[in-house]
């Protein structure tokens, strides 16, 4: 450190002091400024790259550190009767996590009220290497074959001349793709838009399996349940917490754990045994549908406690990179076609958004030994070696002191598949039963801001998308239907191009709309 200086010295990246922060340099007082001024120039320079490409979906989020604590148990069995996974052995056991809350279609600074699902994505840092569980608050998803991914994300942006999302593109796509009504019959309800972050639900969304030392698998679904309460919002309080405030939900996370009231979640799990199961009314790989509860429990296998705001946002929580792909020995992957479209999907993006060193950032990189013959690329920062490795032997099989390759930590699960090769949808696609279910096991104030939701966007659509969506939502459940139709009889036709939402009242949510509810 030069004479003067002091921890609290500003310098430039190369060390540097610098001894003049307000002024370039030039000819005279008044300019030209000269190009060699190299303070001036990494300054500005270094301000120019400041952005990475944002999330191509689930652009704005929070995020905060943590742990999850193992019961040891799932339900009343030991764990280890279904996987193998460590983390969940042994009861008390704590893995530290990182989590990611977001919203989906809007960019990084949009408001925090709007409709959407909402992501909910954790990184286990376990001593095996990362699990990343990346969820939604929901249970379903919107569509069941990866194929239509990005038709659906370009259907629910903005449109691409006006910038405007536009409803009428929404259930464009949504009525044309009937999979998606339950999910709608989800994000059109006040589920789709939760009060803030902690009182939402998680859930993995697509089915995984779990592997014990046997190598025998069974199919699972993950989901949190928050120890907060769930509530969500009517459009008319999201409209009102919006005209003052667009970033309550973070804000909310934020405070909260600097206060202390750290937030909890329990994980929970569905079991399934790994068959086609004909005897259900859907396919448990289909991820538009719930397992249904009575059939299948949700057993507790664990706790999650968010005890720490990241110290930097965009070092912890931009750079953040969650993949489905990211599992640990004792957890699978289904034939869920949605699952394997997403896990080529996040890390593909990745590597372009955050750079093919990603995993080398200290938020994604795991808490253990990392040792591979991987190396190079753009802001490379440490080589992977082993300490005893030759340095000499950067690949592998070699005799002269390289790595070398794990042994198997247990039997491999290994399943037997055989088919034709096609291009197909599946068979059992049930498409808006289960819609009916959840609109009937809704409270009648859900219900009645589903229908205004629904009402106020479907009014501004081509009168053969609203046919579509009413014979959905008949098909689903006739009061459903009957409501939907009549209400559409009575809306004035909107043609401003100017969302309505808000501009109604559902009805008053309970005071006590903290609720229970699956
Ligand atoms: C983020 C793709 C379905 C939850 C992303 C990103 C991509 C993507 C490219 C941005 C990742 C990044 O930049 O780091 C897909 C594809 C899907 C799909 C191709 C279907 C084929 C789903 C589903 C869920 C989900 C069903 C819910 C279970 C999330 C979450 C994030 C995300 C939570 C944000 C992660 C974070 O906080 O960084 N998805 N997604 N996605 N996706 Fe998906």
């Amino acid at each position: 450190m030069g004479q003067d200086e002091t921890d609290l010295t500003l310098t430039n990246r190369q060390g540097h002091p610098v001894t003049n922060n307000q002024n370039i340099r030039t000819v005279g007082n008044r300019g030209p400024a000269t190009l060699e001024n190299y303070d001036f120039i990494e300054k500005i320079s270094h301000f120019d790259r400041e952005r990475v490409p944002e999330r191509v979906v689930h652009a704005r989020g929070a995020g905060a550190h943590g742990y999850f604590e193992a019961y040891g148990t799932v339900g009343e069995e030991p764990v280890s009767t279904y996987t193998r996974a460590k983390l969940f052995q042994e009861k008390g056991k704590r893995t530290p996590v990182f989590v990611r809350f977001s919203s989906v279609i809007h960019g990084g600074h949009s408001p925090e009220t709007l409709r959407d699902p909402r992501g909910f994505a954790v990184k286990f840092y376990t001593e095996d290497g990362n699990w990343d569980l990346v969820g939604n608050n929901l249970k379903i998803f919107f569509i069941r074959d990866a194929m239509k991914f990005p038709d659906m994300i370009h259907a629910f942006k903005p449109d691409p001349i006006t910038n405007i999302q536009d409803s009428e593109r929404f259930f464009d796509f949504c009525s044309s793709s009937p999979e998606s009504f339950h999910m709608v019959t989800f994000v059109y309800s006040p589920w789709g838009i939760p009060a803030n972050y902690r009182m939402m639900q998680g859930s993995g969304v697509n089915t995984y399996r779990w592997v014990n030392s046997e190598g025998k698998a069974v199919l699972v679904k993950y989901h949190w349940e928050p120890k907060q309460g769930i509530k969500n919002l009517t459009q008319q309080q999201a409209g009102e917490i919006q005209a003052t405030n667009f970033n309550h939900a973070t804000q909310d996370l934020y405070q909260a754990i600097e206060r202390e009231d750290y937030p909890e979640w329990e994980l929970l799990v569905q079991m399934m045994s790994d068959e086609e199961h004909s005897e259900l009314d859907f396919d448990p790989l289909d991820d538009t549908k719930l397992w249904p509860e009575d059939q299948f429990p949700w057993l507790p296998v664990g706790k999650m406690v968010l005890n720490k705001n990241p110290e930097d946002y965009f070092t912890e929580v931009e750079q953040a990179a969650f993949g489905t792909g990211v599992l640990v020995d004792g957890l699978d992957f289904s034939d869920d076609k949605m699952l394997q479209g997403r896990t080529f999907s996040y890390s593909d993006t990745q590597r372009h958004r955050v750079g093919a060193n990603y995993l080398q950032l200290p938020i994604n990189a795991p808490k253990k030994r990392v040792a591979t013959n991987q190396s190079g690329g753009q802001m490379q920062i440490r080589t992977d070696r082993a300490s005893g490795q030759n340095p000499h032997i950067n690949y592998e099989p070699s005799i002269l002191g390289g790595l070398t390759e794990a042994s198997q930590p247990g039997k491999e699960h290994t399943p037997y598949v055989a088919g034709q090769v096609k291009r197909e949808s599946i068979d059992r696609q049930s498409n808006t039963k289960q819609a009916g279910e959840t609109f009937r096991r809704f409270e009648e104030w859900e219900r009645a801001d589903l229908i205004l939701n629904l009402v106020t966007d479907l009014s501004r659509c081509d009168s053969r998308i609203q046919a579509k969506m009413i014979a959905l939502a008949e098909e689903a459940d006739e009061e459903y239907g009957r409501r939907l139709r009549e209400g559409l009889q009575q809306a004035p036709a909107e043609s401003s191009g100017q969302s309505p939402l808000g501009n109604k009242d559902a009805g008053e949510a309970p005071a006590q709309a903290v609720r229970k509810g699956r």
